[in-house]
Parts: structure tokens; sequence; C-alpha cells
């Protein structure tokens, strides 16, 4: 087993296992290379070759030990037939969709629409070796939202707008169940072996609604991702406290956590996940001294069980890809 295959299992060999999310994208110039010429982020998504080199580009660079498929969570309501594109420096923006079309779209459809994900797994599990593979998928909550709000929830949200339509609610959550299933297993038979959820806008739910909206659906998938004998990560992003209710009854392999939560709370009120994450993304943008502190303040708070160090959201484009490799260095040199 490698460093992070360890850890998910549990045990603490005193050698931390990194990595991080949005590893591969902006900040890296050889993906902007590729990105300058490949204006449909879409159509790099589906370019299976291009995927795989991205994916492999900051494993390549910094020696981590997982990549994560170059791909995004949008490529779901995608392969369900709705428009996606990314506006640069807007995000993403989705178009109308019928909710009879898209609960009529098949396994063998949605598949067919994303081959070329499943074929870039395929690809970069052939050269990346004993490195983990992770494969990912959007929580039904963030991609309901997205699907419904057609944009990011930064720009205008209001819960009881999305959700006022029970049945399409009921219908929507239903179907993208099912076909998170679907795209996990097939990742899986491609090649992935580890599933990370991300569920990046829990932290808009309104409390009395996690459980239906967050935990109950989240729960039943990863069930469905224990059964295939893979482990589960889970990253419902923002919900403070709330990060013990959801360990306790969702019950993932490994939890990631925000930055805005306190490690210290964390450490001493879930015992039965694996821990991983946690590091603002903003202080990469540091000097050196503030980075170490910070870095060393997660590992020694999680030195005594099995941690996975990864930050508290994705990497920011403005990071230097030197800040990375630094702070992958003094991951591995921690003692
Ligand atoms: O982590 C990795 O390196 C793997 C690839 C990955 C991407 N998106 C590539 C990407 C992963 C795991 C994601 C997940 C994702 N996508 C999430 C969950 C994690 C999170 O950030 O909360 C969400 C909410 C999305 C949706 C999404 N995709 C948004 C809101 C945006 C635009 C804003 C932004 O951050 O750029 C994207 C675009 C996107 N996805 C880019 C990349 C590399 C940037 C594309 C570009 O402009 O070049």
């Amino acid at each position: 087993m490698n460093r992070l295959e360890n850890c998910i299992n549990g045990k603490n060999t005193g050698d931390t296992p990194i990595w991080f999310m949005r590893q591969a994208g902006r900040y890296l110039p050889e993906f902007m290379e590729i990105r300058k010429e490949n204006t449909d982020f879409i159509k790099l998504c589906l370019n299976s070759d291009l995927a795989k080199e991205i994916t492999i580009q900051p494993i390549k660079r910094f020696d981590l030990d997982a990549a994560i498929i170059f791909s995004d969570i949008l490529m779901v309501p995608y392969g369900l037939g709705q428009n996606v594109t990314f506006k640069k420096g807007y995000g993403p923006q989705l178009k109308d969709f019928q909710i009879d079309v898209i609960t009529k779209v098949s396994a063998k459809t949605f598949t067919k629409n994303l081959k070329p994900v499943y074929e870039a797994i395929e690809k970069v599990s052939r050269e990346i070796n004993k490195k983990s593979l992770i494969g990912f998928v959007g929580a039904p909550w963030t991609l309901f939202l997205y699907m419904v709000n057609k944009q990011s929830p930064k720009r205008n949200f209001s819960f009881e707008e999305i959700v006022k339509d029970e049945k399409l609610k009921n219908t929507l959550y239903r179907k993208l169940e099912e076909i998170i299933c679907i795209h996990i297993k097939n990742q899986v038979d491609a090649g992935a072996n580890i599933i990370q959820i991300f569920d990046s806008w829990a932290g808009l739910l309104p409390e009395k609604k996690l459980e239906d909206y967050c935990y109950e659906p989240t729960k039943r998938i990863v069930e469905f991702v224990k059964k295939l004998n893979i482990p589960v990560i889970c990253f419902p992003r923002g919900i403070d406290k709330k990060y013990a209710d959801f360990c306790s009854l969702v019950k993932p392999d490994c939890i990631n956590i925000d930055y805005e939560v306190d490690p210290n709370w964390i450490k001493e009120n879930i015992k039965t996940s694996i821990i991983q994450g946690g590091l603002d993304p903003k202080i990469l943008l540091k000097n050196k001294e503030d980075i170490e502190k910070e870095v060393k303040k997660y590992l020694d708070i999680f030195r005594d069980q099995p941690y996975i160090f990864n930050l508290g959201h994705g990497v920011l484009p403005e990071t230097k890809p030197e800040t990375i490799k630094f702070v992958t260095n003094l991951v591995r040199e921690y003692k």
C-alpha cells in the first residue's frame, strides 16, 4: 500500500501523505499553456489525452501522493444534457433544462456522453504507477444548486427560491443520486481508487435542512462507494461544528475540513473518520515564515493520528508553483 492508502486505512506511519485540491489548474504555467489553446473548458475535459496530461502535470512537478482526475463536478449536468459553459472571469453558466428530458437520460447515454473522462482515467492509471488516483463527484445538493441556480450562488442565491418547486426538487434529487452513483462506478471501473465527494455549498443550507439535503443523500452515495471497496472522502464545506453530525451519520472513511472550522475542535470531536486538509489556501499567498507556521500548526495538531495534508479549499490561481513545492517539502521533512 502507498502512503495515502495506509493513511486512509487508519495507519499512522508518521509519513503524512499530501495532495492539493485543484492541484491541476491555472496557477501552473504548463496548464495555462494548454488552456490558452483550448478555450472551451468542457471540450478540454473531454479530450482524454490533454486531460491525462493536465492530471499528471502536478505529479511530475511535485511528486504528490495522489493524482486527481482533471474534470469538473459540472460534467454531470453536462452529461445529463444541460448546457454548461465557463465564461472567463465569471465562472460557470448553465442554461435552462427540462426535467422530463433529464430524467429520461439513461445510464448508457450518460456514460457515452462522458466516455472521454473515463478514458482519461484509464490513461492516467497506466502512467502513475503506485500513486493513488482520485475520482470525484459533486454531492447532490451542490449539483442541484448549480443546475437550478444556473450560476454560482456567490452571485445570487435564495434557498426558498431554488427549492420552491417541491416536485422538481424531489425528481431532480432522485435522478442526481442515481447518476452520481453511475459516474462513480464508471470512474472506479476505469481505474480510480479513491472517490471524493465535493459538497462545496453545504454551508448555504439552513441548519434544519442539512439532514434532508446533505447528510441523507450523501450517506446513500457513501454506502454505494463502500460496497465497491473503495475509500471515500467527503467535503461538506462550510458546516462548522456540524462536521461532527455529518461524520456520525454519513460515516465517510475520510473527511476534508475547510479553513473556517477549528482543527483542534475537529480533533476532539471526530474520531471515526480520517481527517484531511484544513489549511486556508490564502495562506499560500503569504511569506515563507507564515506558511511554515500554519503548515506546522496542522501537522502538530494531527501528529498522533493518521492525517492527509491538503487545503481547506482549492489552490488559488495566484499561488506560486514554488510555494506548492515548499509546502510539499515541509510535509515530507516533518518529524
Ligand atoms: O482538483 C483538481 O485539480 C481536479 C479538477 C477539478 C476542477 N474542478 C477543475 C477546474 C475539480 C476536483 C473541480 C471541482 C469543482 N468544480 C468544484 C468543487 C470544489 C470547489 O472548488 O468547491 C466546483 C464547485 C466546481 C465548479 C467550477 N468549476 C467552478 C465554480 C469553476 C469556475 C471558478 C474557478 O474556480 O475557476 C470551475 C472551473 C474549473 N474547474 C477550473 C478548473 C481547473 C478553472 C478553469 C479555467 O478557467 O481554466
